[in-house]
């Protein structure tokens, strides 16, 4: 997990991923972690240096999408919230 300039005005929205199955379609990652709706995009980037990622699914699948917003797999959870303080974790639980 690195802290450049863009970490700065990214959230923590929730230290560990959300598990969701989804129908074939096109989806918008929250990168910014400021979505209301997430793990989906809700336009919350905007002032920030965040866009949401285009994810396409061709058939139904079950995803862990990342809550935590550091992942080096992009909207996939590779496991980087294992390595998050556990005071952020604390302070994404309580927003
Ligand atoms: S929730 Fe982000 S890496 Fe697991």
């Amino acid at each position: 997990m690195s802290s450049n300039k863009s970490d700065r005005d990214r959230k923590i929205a929730k230290a560990g991923p959300y598990i969701l199955r989804v129908d074939p379609g096109r989806y918008l990652w929250c990168a910014c972690g400021r979505s209301q709706t997430q793990p989906f995009c809700d336009g919350s980037h905007t002032g920030t240096s965040h866009l949401p990622i285009e994810v396409e699914f061709k058939a139904s699948t079950r995803v862990a999408w990342c809550g935590c917003k550091c992942s080096g797999k992009a909207h996939l959870c590779d496991g980087s919230h294992n390595q998050l303080s556990e005071a952020k974790a604390m302070a994404a639980k309580r927003e």
